[in-house]
């Protein structure tokens, strides 16, 4: 059985990237096992601590469980943990690797929390991430002349003190649909020059949805109201894979539009509808449908297992 690490190495020598999925019920979780498995391709499958307290660790594991008979190289993994203890459930849980975001932290003391998961998580064989830079929003009324990008130099530090084995870096991203106020950049001088600094070493990328205008005038065409949402470019994206180190690239927000425009539309073309399985039938294919084309046209992860 290959195991994640295989495939980090295999996406940094091969130049695809692992997409990490997040899923917060049975119906998005099956659309990304049924697009992995139709597409031979490994992926994170990912849940946040509020996912995990909405589905319940027993569902989180036993879903994890029937994803991973339909494509066994899906791998279950803690997203933004904040702390130890919730870091070090999921490694009791089974995980398969997690996140500990330190990065609202000071330096000295990120490096202090993410070495003390690592050393725990190591020696259970499960693989983590660390955060260095703030992957903020627009929201969070940060102009690009503030320092919140990730510090090559400081991010040699943090890898070499804490043992990570994945690096989510800062460049321009921000978590949500509403991403950009003005033109949808990417900081790549920043990203070569946290490669210098750390050589072939696996990156990842957060807050990455494209938010596609399809999806978005979808949900407004049968009575959303979504307003100004922008996403990262699918061309930064493939470059980003293709000539730098990303190698896990994460996406909740794209799954969760795709999911609730195809819902709306269900229950707008189909009024005397009540059966859930019809709208969230519908809403699972229509996630399944963009997964895919992410993993083809954006990824490249198909047939790498
Ligand atoms: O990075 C955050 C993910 O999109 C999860 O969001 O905390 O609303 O589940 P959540
Ligand atoms: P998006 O909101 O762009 O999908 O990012 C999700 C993410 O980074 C989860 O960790
Ligand atoms: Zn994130």
């Amino acid at each position: 059985m290959k195991n994640l690490k295989y495939y980090l190495n295999k996406a940094l020598k091969e130049k695809f990237a692992l997409g990490a999925f997040n899923f917060s019920n049975m119906e998005s979780l099956q659309a990304i096992s049924k697009a992995c498995s139709q597409t031979q391709s490994p992926a994170f499958i990912s849940v946040s601590e509020g996912a995990l307290n909405y589905m319940g660790e027993n569902y989180v594991i036993a879903l994890a469980k029937c994803a991973k008979e339909i494509s066994p190289y899906l791998f279950l993994h803690l997203d933004h943990g904040k702390n130890f203890d919730i870091c070090k459930k999921a490694i009791d849980l089974g995980f398969d690797s997690v996140m500990i975001d330190g990065s609202s932290l000071p330096f000295e003391q990120n490096i202090n929390l993410t070495k003390q998961v690592c050393e725990y998580a190591h020696n259970k064989n499960v693989l983590v991430e660390g955060e260095l830079g703030q992957i903020k929003g627009i929201e969070d009324n940060v102009s690009s002349t503030q320092n919140f990008y990730t510090d090559p130099e400081k991010a040699k530090i943090f890898v070499k003190e804490t043992n990570v084995d994945l690096l989510a870096i800062a460049i321009g991203t921000s978590h949500g649909a509403y991403k950009y106020n003005g033109e949808q950049t990417l900081r790549f001088d920043i990203l070569k020059e946290i490669e210098k600094q750390l050589p072939n070493f696996p990156l990842v990328l957060h807050g990455a949805s494209t938010i596609d205008s399809e999806l978005i005038n979808m949900i407004n065409d049968y009575g959303g109201n979504i307003k100004n949402a922008k996403g990262v470019s699918k061309e930064h994206l493939i470059q980003a894979i293709k000539e730098h180190n990303i190698i896990k690239i994460n996406t909740d927000s794209d799954i969760r539009l795709a999911f609730t425009s195809m819902t709306r539309k269900v229950l707008n073309d189909k009024k005397e509808e009540f059966d859930p399985r019809k709208y969230l039938g519908e809403g699972r294919n229509k996630a399944e449908d963009i997964i895919k084309d992410k993993i083809k046209n954006i990824f490249f992860s198909e047939n790498k297992l």
